[in-house]
């Protein structure tokens, strides 16, 4: 057991490149005197899991330590392709709650680019929320021709995200944070995303505030990356987005990785494992030891992580580097060397750029996590009223929609309900269409209330008798009751509609 003086970190070198540049990274701690202040624990996970059919790809014995330590440390690790296996990042990152992705894009001496050659420093972080969205990976064919993918976004999950974008951005001084969008078409999703944005940043009025839509966005960063400090986005644009943003600072290679969560945080290497320069000692561990370094941060030992910051600077600017990367006509180095070059740099600052300020003492502050026996997020602040208004019901079949609607109308006789709207792939297609929308089979027909004193007065009973009755003629392949919450629609319209 550690002394509370020291922390436990749970380490997974990973698969591929992993062993490799975890070795070189966790050479240079040590050299780094990291290893007075942290005990590493190596944790099963990756290939070698899966291969014995554990679809997790990590045992049980990693889950505990894991749990019981609150960090991980970890190379990257390949996914099985096909076959049931998950992505084990985004498995770890959902299981144990790390909901926000923080990375940090800065400009590094020695790293090429086109913003480096034209002297435009980028220096920004991004924010992305790591659990929600489609990564909610919940899709179903739901007909012959038609899959579909369910984006979960919740209100609490949006306030996990946005307030730690503020905090992170209070503490490291940044000025202004941007959340990146696309409610001008999701309305609901992003909608709620950006609401809760805004509302969340009431409480920083010190942080200037700042909306942008993703397309523009991506468009912006290409042209003036310089403008943005602190981006915080839903999933998987964020995800997008990010990977944008590496390769304005020389790629994947340079951009570490954490993801927090309230109790449980994991810092890793962004990239794959590399699997053509595998055991050949050439993978670069930059990436690996910046989110080693962000990590040595998070647990307070602050001096070590600017000591081997203003190390690997000063290496970079002397023009050590792997193949991936530098001048070709200084020969490269391997793994092991370059990791050599860093700690011969160690104490060493950075000339041609502002070194990280050095504190003169450190102490670890994380305290590992205690197991929770409440679940915070499960609970609601806001009182609303919801009422049943309606249903959408998708039906496969290729009847035109007119037809459709014609013995849809039939069928509803004598319940609550009138048939408002039938639409195909978002469109509506009836009452009003154009015949140049063209049809897949599944099409959504929509149920409403038709004399509103009843609104607030019938449950769902009628919906789902509505529901089986259509079902004795069409094959039912989606339903949802459409709901109203204080009066205001909780639902969007059909294009066109
Ligand atoms: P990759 O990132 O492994 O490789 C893409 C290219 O970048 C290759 O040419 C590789 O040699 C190079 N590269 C990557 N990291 C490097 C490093 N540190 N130093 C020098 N060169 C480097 O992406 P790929 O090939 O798409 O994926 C390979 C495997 O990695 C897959 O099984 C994938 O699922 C997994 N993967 C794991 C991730 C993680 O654990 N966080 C992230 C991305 C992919």
């Amino acid at each position: 057991m550690s002394s509370p003086s020291k922390v436990t970190i749970a380490l997974a070198p990973g698969d591929g490149i992993g062993p490799e540049i975890m070795d070189a990274c966790l050479r240079i701690f040590d050299a780094a005197g990291v290893n007075e202040h942290v005990d590493f624990t190596t944790v099963e996970m990756g290939q070698s899991v899966f291969a014995t059919g554990e679809s997790r790809g990590m045992t049980d014995e990693a889950v505990e330590t894991i749990e019981s330590c609150g960090i991980l440390y970890k190379g990257p690790m390949g996914t099985p392709i096909g076959g049931g296996g998950k992505s084990i990042n985004v498995t770890l990152r959902k299981t144990f709650g790390a909901f926000a992705n923080l990375r940090h894009f800065i400009s590094l001496p020695g790293v090429d680019t086109v913003f480096s050659r034209a002297g435009v420093p980028v220096d920004m972080y991004i924010v992305r929320e790591n659990v929600e969205d489609t990564y909610g990976g919940v899709e179903h064919r739901v007909t012959n021709d038609v899959v579909e993918c369910k984006r979960l976004i919740s209100a609490p999950g949006c306030d996990q995200v946005c307030q730690f974008a503020f905090q992170t951005a209070k503490q490291l001084g940044i000025e202004q944070v941007h959340c990146g969008h696309k409610a001008n078409i999701m309305k609901m999703t992003d909608g709620l995303f950006l609401s809760r944005f805004r509302t969340l940043g009431e409480d920083y009025p010190d942080i200037e505030k700042a909306d942008v839509i993703i397309d523009a966005l991506c468009m912006n960063l290409v042209l003036k990356p310089q403008v943005y400090k602190m981006i915080v986005l839903p999933n998987l644009q964020g995800d997008i987005v990010s990977d944008l943003a590496a390769g304005l600072v020389g790629g994947l290679g340079f951009a570490p990785s954490a993801n927090i969560g309230d109790q449980i945080s994991i810092f890793e290497a962004v990239h794959g494992t590399a699997p053509d320069i595998a055991g050949k000692g050439l993978a670069n561990p930059t990436s690996l030891l910046l989110s080693g370094i962000m990590m040595l941060r998070h647990v307070g030992l602050t001096r070590c992580a600017a000591v081997i910051e203003n190390a690997l600077l000063a290496t970079l600017e002397s023009g050590v580097h792997t193949g991936d990367f530098g001048d070709p006509d200084v020969p490269a180095v391997g793994t092991s060397d370059f990791a050599d070059a860093v700690i011969a740099h160690l104490g060493k600052h950075p000339s041609g750029q502002e070194a990280r300020p050095v504190p003169e003492s450190q102490a670890v502050s994380f305290t590992p996590p205690t197991r929770p026996s409440v679940n915070e997020m499960m609970q609601t602040f806001t009182q609303v009223n919801a009422n049943i208004v309606g249903c959408d019901i998708t039906v496969e079949t290729t009847l035109t929609p007119l037809d459709l609607a014609q013995r849809l109308e039939r069928v509803a006789m004598g319940t609550p309900y009138k048939l408002t709207m039938i639409s195909n792939r978002g469109t509506q297609v009836w009452p009003s269409g154009s015949p140049y929308t063209e049809l897949v089979d599944a099409q959504r027909v929509r149920f409403e209330i038709e004399d509103k004193h009843l609104i607030g007065r019938i449950g769902q009973g009628p919906t789902v008798h509505l529901l089986s009755r259509i079902a004795e003629k069409f094959a039912i392949v989606g339903f949802v009751p459409l709901r109203e919450y204080d009066g205001e629609r909780g639902f969007s319209l059909a294009q066109g509609q």
